[in-house]
């Protein structure tokens, strides 16, 4: 029986393992690749952010919508359902290997709302300009 997630060290290695999938991923490994130069900040941020959105007791300060912008940007506007549907089967995959409960239901109930927000955001800021 897998435990639920309840503590920091917890999400860390959710989001670890999830970046370790990410970075091997045909698709959505290039655009991290060119994003990120510090693997070890942008995980310990990512838990903040996950910790913060699932225990509602850190403080993360960061602007997701502005970034996820600029990545598309950065980009030439590629970013479609096509990369949003491979990042949450990925997620899931994660989570389900290592946790089960309510807290990890959550994560996952999260992460596909805020895709869908972050995905309908995108197409807003390509529209205005
Ligand atoms: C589906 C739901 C998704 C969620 C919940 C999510 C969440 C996040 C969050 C919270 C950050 C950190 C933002 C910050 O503090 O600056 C981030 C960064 C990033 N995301 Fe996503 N993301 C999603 C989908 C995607 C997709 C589909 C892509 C690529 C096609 C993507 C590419 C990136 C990249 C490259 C960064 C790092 C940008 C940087 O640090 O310069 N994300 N994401």
């Amino acid at each position: 029986m897998k435990k639920d997630l309840q503590t920091r060290e917890d999400v860390k290695l959710l989001v670890a393992s999830f970046y370790d999938k990410v970075r091997a991923d045909t698709v959505l490994g290039p655009f991290f690749k060119e994003a990120i130069k510090d693997w070890d900040a942008h995980i310990e941020r990512l838990t903040t952010f996950w910790e913060a959105s699932l225990f509602l007791k850190t403080k993360y300060t960061g602007n997701p919508l502005e970034t996820h912008i600029k990545v598309d940007a950065d980009h030439q506007h590629s970013i479609t359902q096509v990369q949003f549907g491979l990042w949450l089967n990925l997620w899931f995959q994660t989570i389900d290997e290592l946790f089960e409960g309510d807290y990890a239901q959550n994560a996952k109930f999260k992460a596909r709302k805020m895709g869908s927000f972050l995905y309908l955001k995108i197409f807003e800021a390509r529209e205005i300009k």
